[in-house]
């Protein structure tokens, strides 16, 4: 679409090449986070909670470009979902609940998370966390083994054979699979002693102090309770929800009724959930105050394994269509089923400090339907004509954050490139249709009768697109400005334009630049930024 001509933005329309360097690999992993995180402040991306008050730990505010990019996103998952899918509604539930849906859903029992201190560093940590890092070690270690060995026998190398035959391989997978049967068969039996002995068999240390001076392991329930009513006596003790899936599951009955909904069909929902998590680090990945945009799709029993199949699909899709790269993401199924499933997997994304989970697929069987049956005394069934019976509903759920996607589509989109004549630009690529502003509009000069004309199109192309209208410096800077905003186009009125209607838009990626005409602007915009054209991949 675009000439393939570069210019150098800074003085003149010189033609000028890039080389491309990421921040990403390795080596820089820590740096580019710093850098992800500063980014977002100083575009007005994110900031900490409550900044001038010393902020809040593990709580954040969006700033002007977060909340868009944010809803961008939102609205990507919610379109595709609710708008591409006859058989999914949406709902918005509130967020505080009748206290017993909590014991119901299995929260207050068992929403735990087995947590260990460092007494020389005072760190917190999930026990269970610990001890998975040391196997993704051993794991790596395989990794490494079969790197070496694919380049030493070339085309020949049968990584699968391989795999089944190396005896130092067998061992370390031998291992690895022991500790995570005895980590498991330990947590479901709740014996924590177990889980500190087997930290202090395999001479874990804190990763911060070094030392192996360890804590009990204790229980610690992550939701946030607080109070609803005028006077400490008539009060009563309500949580904050933990997940957005049981504003769902209790209204379950209400949708199927009134939206006449046969099975299989969908519940979608987004909204804020909390969790009082004690290990909460890595900026947005972890917070204490996040959103979720989780659908639960309500099955015959006995189908599970299929549609729990198709989300997986799905979801992957979804993500894929960004265009962020299919390398970084992968399935990470669950040795350790939550209270709720009979099956699980992650779709984990290499952030910048390395593969994490992202989204949640969890077949949730009819736990969570079942139980709120058995609290409430009311039948939450559903009569099947097909099988002519009444049923209580299985449940395939898809469960994604959406501070986590924003930060993993942030963090791959945050780029240095290091131009030819040794300057760089730090430009966001972000896929056009979740950028926060389309396009920038700039006159090239504050005089001239050029600002009215930029105005004016601003004027024409505002119902469409989010714009930004820039007169201040010099072009260059402008541009440079809009690329690390990450806007997909910018539109320069010159003189030129004021004998044939024409402007000059540039493109972020490439930074190559046509000379277009006004009135071709909206349909060449439409057709680039349109999110159409990605939901009709998935
Ligand atoms: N309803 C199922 C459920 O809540 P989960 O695995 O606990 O499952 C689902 O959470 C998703 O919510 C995770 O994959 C993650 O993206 C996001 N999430 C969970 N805890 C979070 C936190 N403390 N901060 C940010 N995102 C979080």
């Amino acid at each position: 679409m675009f000439n393939t001509k570069f210019f150098n933005e800074k003085d003149s329309l010189r033609p000028r090449k890039t080389k491309k360097t990421y921040f990403c690999p390795i080596m820089q992993q820590s740096e580019l986070f710093k850098k992800v995180i500063s980014h977002a402040k100083e575009y007005g991306f994110i900031f900490q909670s409550s900044e001038i008050y010393e902020g809040l730990n593990a709580v954040y505010d969006y700033g002007q470009n977060g909340a868009a990019l944010k809803k961008n996103i939102r609205d990507y998952w919610w379109r595709a979902m609710v708008q591409l899918n006859e058989n999914i509604v949406g709902i918005d539930a509130a967020i505080f609940m009748h206290p017993t849906t909590w014991k119901a859903s299995g929260h207050v029992e068992a929403f735990n998370d087995p947590l260990i201190d460092n007494k020389d560093s005072k760190k917190r940590y999930r026990a269970d966390v610990l001890i998975e890092e040391f196997v993704s070690k051993i794991e790596n270690k395989i990794s490494k083994e079969v790197t070496k060995a694919a380049k030493r026998f070339g085309n020949a190398f049968d990584k699968a054979q391989y795999l089944s035959t190396n005896p130092r391989v067998l061992e370390y997978q031998s291992k690895a699979d022991s500790i995570l049967k005895r980590m498991v068969k330990s947590l479901e039996k709740e014996d924590l002693a177990d889980v500190k002995a087997l930290i202090e068999e395999l001479e874990i240390a804190c990763p911060e102090s070094g030392s192996r001076n360890w804590t009990d392991v204790k229980q610690f329930n992550l939701m946030f309770g607080t109070k609803l009513g005028a006077s400490t006596e008539t009060a009563i003790d309500l949580y904050l929800r933990p997940e957005t899936a049981q504003g769902i599951f209790v209204n379950f009955l209400n949708v199927q009724k009134s939206g006449r909904m046969k099975l299989p069909f969908g519940i979608a929902q987004t909204g804020k959930a909390f969790r009082n998590e004690i290990v909460a680090r890595q900026f947005i990945f972890r917070m204490r105050e996040f959103e979720q945009m989780e659908m639960q799709f309500f099955i015959p029993p006995g189908t599970q394994k299929k549609w729990y199949e198709h989300w997986k699909e799905k979801r992957l899709k979804w993500h894929e269509a960004l265009g962020l790269g299919s390398e970084n993401y992968r399935f990470h199924d669950h040795d350790k089923l939550a209270h709720y499933a009979d099956a699980a997997t992650d779709i984990e994304f290499n952030f910048p400090f390395g593969f994490k989970e992202l989204e949640g697929i969890h077949s949730r069987t009819d736990f969570d339907l079942g139980n709120h049956e058995k609290y409430t005394g009311k039948k939450l069934q559903y009569f099947d004509p097909v099988r002519n019976e009444n049923y209580v509903p299985y449940v395939v759920e898809t469960s994604i954050g959406l501070d986590r996607m924003f930060l993993a589509v942030f963090s791959k989109a945050l780029q240095e490139e290091t131009l030819v004549d040794g300057s760089t630009r730090t430009v966001l690529k972000l896929p056009p249709f979740l950028a926060p502003t389309k396009l920038a509009i700039f006159p090239l000069v504050k005089k001239d009768g050029l600002p009215d004309i930029a105005r004016k199109i601003v004027e024409d192309l505002k119902f469409d697109f989010t714009i930004s209208y820039d007169e201040k410096d010099a072009v260059g800077r402008r541009y440079r400005r809009q690329d690390a905003l990450g806007t997909p186009y910018c539109i320069t009125v010159d003189h030129q334009t004021i004998e044939d209607q024409t402007v000059t838009l540039r493109d972020r990626d490439s930074m190559s630049q046509e000379r277009i005409s006004i009135d071709a602007l909206g349909k060449l915009l439409n057709d680039n930024l349109s999110i159409s054209e990605l939901l009709k991949k998935l």
